[in-house]
């Protein structure tokens, strides 16, 4: 859209009282110093003063910069510099609309001049997760309760640390000093230099004014120097003040030095990330050809964190379960998630750090690219776990259903007003960023996109970029090398898929007589098209022929202009009895739907022992597909069932995943209706005999465990199975759930097998009852290890007893409660996903809004979270009626989610559409695929779609398992 790009040229000087900064003062230099008193009694009073070298860009007698949360006496404020007689300040004063802090002057300010503007502020720390915040553990060792200070900036929370130019493309340098109580360490983005003893704000701050409200003596304090920082944006700017310990990493795995620190009696968790993590680092070093800038590396586990990580840098944030690994007591799928963020976040080192975007709608640039560079990190560290492979998959899939929504967004999205920046941390800017920029390393190939990716981060190292700027590097190298075929620029392909909404879906028509067949292409939506779309992309094709032996085309377009009006024609190598498949090896996210003959032939192969000649990201495809086709009415249910008979052959865990995921959007709209019994027949069926072959739970222990893929697949089937009820599944895992309980003791020993804890402890809490509550509850109390504590926080939202489901929804709204702010959310999702629970849970949101709403304060993506939890389930449109006239009173609480409440209304809205239509056919049919009798099933409990296991889930960036900036 040409409103968009145009935007950031426009906005600033277009609009006055625009939410933008005006953009007639630039910053280049930051002189930060605070004290902060780590004390409860004392209500954790800071007090601090910052200086800015500033200079005009044209003459103004008005600086305005952000502030917000703290107090500024106006008095105070001074302006230093140029000639001897610089403007004197005025009044300095806050309005909240946007947190401008504008200091008005009695005379302009002269371009060419450098000026020191110095603000003395002071304020109390509040609780919360952004801005520099509190957070508490309770030491195990000691049993005592200690506090730390933390810093969360990103978005726009910068301006309650200090008073600052707060948005990205203000570039400049820092240089901190920390007071601080003498037990505490500091750590910031750069490496300490001096530690002082004097108060270095004595002439802002005397000591006798600080000890009125710290009432304590200067000489229990000491003054952390940093070194100045290299030139950064604000929302980059960290430190941590705690009593942590650290570990430092072997120095032969990195030249920068690299260090782990964590709460003392979490420290011996360190040891896989400090391995991992210098590894990373030197592998990103030696792909991009770009050394990293800084001398040293911290990554710190932070108890309370709103994300799953943090970059920034040189001192990345974590919460625990992102960074912290324990051997017997993480899972593999924990360890696997470590590597991933570790990989991500040093990936922004350079995406983001280095080279930032300029304004937040080009978001994607720095998330998309660290989300695909993880996958080559994490590849460099484990080769063995195929990272590019499935976090490709998850990547495309998990996009697949929010982007075929009228209400999603595009890539490229424009942002108008900063309340809602959160909220495009979300998949879209993720996993379809991801996706665009693999799809850009296949059809330009890796040593392109490598030379074309380090010449971009040289040229605007220490500076911003848009899209667009990335595209003129990528094509300038591609054209060195002969360029792309029909002489398409990378821009003219990039702009159709990151400023457009949505995906194509491709109807391909086969002429079996000669060779050929027909591609149009047209946008693809969950609902239809209500309104007429017009949407087309540049789409990379490759086609693969059965008896290929893989050797597909060679990549063609199908140009932006084409299949739009008339459909396409193509040559192929096919027989007539043969198959076509396109987007076998899932190059960019788009549909294909085929000739009914098509897919005959290529569900005959699936269910053959040639199989595998379809390629297994073929496979994931051809499923995802068919399933979606057949939602939206445009091919019949039969297809996607013979397909899935397959599944009863596959061991790769990545098509199983991708059919089970699919069926699992239909047990969703069916676990509560009467046909629940029929599904679970059907699909206790499909999957009894992989469930027995991967080993379930009845071998009562991980078949093989250094495999990932084998372990998935136990552990996916195994869930899958005692939802289904397959005899003997759930038993087994009440067994295993008792002879823990019968331990001497179970903090200590654990008898059930570590990847299959989530899956026992639900079905065990869900089937048992309040003793068996209390007694995770216990575990999770006590348990050392954040990714133990996790596995038991999800587990116990499985409970179907009402009172106790409703007391953990409250304590998940109080403070100081048995629930961490930071997992508040975890806990309502999972029991709003929960057959029964999402009764429970549709009461509580619907009459505490106020306090949820007050509980997510700054966490928005979190509270759309639940509300689109809430609202995928509905199937009935007196459900949506209902939540409608709800939302109408409730306004207020909902604004910051606008897009998450228009994108559930459209999903809810989708749901009710499928279940008039298809309900009745589809039940139909599983009931004749599955009618030869089978040993009858005793035990009827109800099922639970726990999604947060799926694998999709675990990689979960930005939904629940939350690490929005991860
Ligand atoms: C604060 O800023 C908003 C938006 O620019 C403006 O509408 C409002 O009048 C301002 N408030 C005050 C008290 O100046
Ligand atoms: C800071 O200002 C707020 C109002 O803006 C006031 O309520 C508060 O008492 C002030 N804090 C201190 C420590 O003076
Ligand atoms: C202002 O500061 C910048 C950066 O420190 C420096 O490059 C520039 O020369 C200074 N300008 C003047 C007029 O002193
Ligand atoms: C390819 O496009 C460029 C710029 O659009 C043009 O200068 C060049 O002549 C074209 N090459 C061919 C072979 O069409
Ligand atoms: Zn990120």
């Amino acid at each position: 859209m040409i409103w968009q790009a145009v935007l950031w040229l426009t906005l600033a000087q277009l609009v006055a009282g625009s939410f933008l900064l005006p953009g007639d003062v630039s910053p280049t230099h930051y002189d930060l110093r605070v004290g902060y008193d780590l004390d409860p009694t004392t209500n954790f009073s800071f007090y601090g003063v910052v200086s800015i070298v500033l200079s005009a860009n044209k003459p103004t007698t008005k600086v305005i910069l952000h502030a917000k949360d703290f107090n500024i006496t106006s008095e105070a404020v001074s302006l230093s510099g140029g000639d001897q007689d610089p403007p004197k300040v005025l009044s300095a004063s806050i309005n909240d609309t946007y947190d401008f802090l504008t200091i008005t002057l009695d005379k302009m300010l002269q371009s060419d001049v450098n000026y020191t503007l110095t603000i003395p502020f002071y304020g109390n720390l509040k609780p919360g997760l952004d801005g520099v915040y509190i957070s508490s553990y309770t030491n195990k060792v000691t049993k005592i309760k200690e506090y730390l200070v933390t810093t969360q900036f990103e978005a726009i929370s910068a301006r309650k640390g200090f008073p600052c130019f707060d948005e990205p493309m203000y570039k400049a340098t820092f240089k901190i000093t920390l007071g601080h109580n003498k037990q505490f360490t500091a750590v910031s983005n750069m490496p300490q230099s001096s530690r002082g003893e004097n108060n270095v704000m004595e002439k802002y701050w005397p000591w006798k004014v600080i000890r009125q409200r710290f009432q304590k003596d200067l000489s229990d304090f000491v003054w952390d120097e940093f070194d100045k920082s290299v030139p950064m944006s604000t929302y980059l700017v960290a430190f941590v003040i705690s009593k942590f310990s650290h570990v430092e990493s072997p120095s032969d795995l990195s030249t920068t030095k690299f260090r782990i620190w964590a709460r003392s009696d979490a420290i011996d968790q360190t040891a896989y990330a400090a391995n991992i993590g210098p590894r990373v680092l030197t592998h990103f070093e030696k792909f991009f050809n770009v050394s990293f800038p800084l001398p040293k590396q911290d990554m710190i586990a932070i108890p309370d964190f709103s994300a799953g990580a943090m970059e920034n840098w040189g001192l990345i944030t974590y919460r625990e379960t992102a960074l912290l690994y324990d051997k017997d007591q993480s899972s593999f799928v924990n360890k696997e998630r470590v590597a991933e963020v570790i990989a991500h976040e040093l990936a922004h080192q350079w995406f983001g750090n280095l080279v930032t975007m300029k304004w937040w709608s080009d978001l994607w640039l720095n998330e998309g690219f660290a989300t695909f560079v993880a996958s080559i990190g994490v590849n460099a560290v484990e080769p063995t776990w195929h990272a590019d492979r499935s976090y490709a998959v998850e990547n495309i899939l998990s996009i697949m259903n929010l982007d075929a929504l009228e209400s999603s967004h595009p890539v490229s999205v424009p942002i108008d007003d900063p309340k809602r920046i959160s909220e495009i941390f979300d998949q879209i800017s993720y996993r379809k960023g991801s996706t665009l920029i693999r799809m850009m390393t296949m059809f330009l190939g890796e040593d392109v996109f490598r030379k074309a990716i380090h010449n971009y981060l040289i040229k605007y190292s220490y500076q911003n970029a848009e899209q667009d700027d990335l595209w003129r590097e990528l094509t300038r190298v591609s054209r060195a090398n002969g360029g792309l075929s029909r002489n398409v620029t990378v821009k003219e392909v990039m702009d159709t898929w990151t400023t457009r909404t949505g995906y194509p879906l491709l109807t391909v028509t086969r002429d079996y007589v000669d060779k050929s067949l027909t591609i149009t292409q047209k946008r693809y939506l969950s609902l239809g098209a209500r309104m007429p779309t017009t949407s087309s992309w540049w789409v990379p094709l490759r086609v693969l022929c059965e008896d290929d032996s893989r050797s597909a085309t060679p990549l063609q377009w199908l140009a932006d202009n084409e299949g739009v009006e008339a459909p396409h024609r193509f040559q192929h190598d096919a027989k007539p009895d043969q198959w076509v498949l396109f987007n076998f090896d899932m190059v960019a996210p788009y549909r294909v739907n085929y000739d009914k003959k098509n897919w005959k032939l290529l569900a005959d192969t699936l269910n053959s022992d040639r199989y595998t000649s379809v390629p297994v990201l073929g496979r994931v495809q051809l499923l995802s597909d068919a399933f979606a086709l057949a939602w939206t009415n445009r091919l019949d249910y039969s297809i996607p069932l013979l397909l899935t008979s397959y599944l009863r052959r596959e061991t790769d865990v990545l098509p199983l995943t991708t059919g089970l995921g699919a069926l699992a959007k239909i047990e969703n709209v069916l676990i509560r209706s009467p046909d629940y019994g029929a599904f679970q027949k059907y699909v206790r069926r499909l999957i009894s005999s992989t469930y027995e072959r991967a080993g379930g739970l009845a071998a009562k222990k991980i078949i093989d465990g250094d495999n990932l893929n084998s372990v998935k697949l136990q552990v996916m089937t195994s869930q899958w199975a005692c939802r289904m009820k397959v005899p003997g599944c759930e038993e087994n895992a009440i067994q295993l759930y008792q002879q823990w309980m019968d331990t001497s003791d179970p903090d200590k020993e654990n008898p059930i097998p570590l990847d299959l804890r989530r899956t026992v402890y639900c079905v065990a809490l869900r089937r048992g009852s309040v003793r068996h509550w209390r007694f995770a509850l216990a575990r999770m109390q006590r348990t050392n290890v954040a990714a133990a504590r996790d596995m038991l926080l999800s587990a116990l939202a499985c409970t179907r007893e009402l009172w106790i489901l409703n007391q953990y929804l409250e304590w998940a709204i109080t403070e100081g409660s048995e629930v961490r702010r930071q997992d508040a959310a975890t806990v309502i999702v999972s029991i709003t996903r929960s057959a029964i629970g999402y009764y429970v849970a549709k009461d509580f949101i619907y009459t505490r809004i106020a306090e949820i709403h007050k509980t997510f304060r700054g966490q928005a993506i979190r509270l759309g979270a639940i509300i689109k939890t809430l609202l995928d389930q509905f199937t009935t449109q007196r459900e949506l009626d209902e939540f409608t006239s709800w939302r109408e009173k409730n306004a207020a609480y909902l604004s910051e989610v606008k897009l998450s409440v228009q994108q559930a209304v459209e999903r809810a809205t989708v749901n009710i559409a499928w279940v008039s239509k298809h309900r009745q056919s589809l039940v139909t049919l599983m009931r004749e695929n599955s009618a030869e009798p089978e040993t009858p099933v005793i035990s009827r409990w109800n099922g639970q779609p726990n999604f947060m296991l799926s694998i999709f889930a675990i990689h979960n960036i930005s939904s629940v398992t939350p690490s929005r900036h991860a």
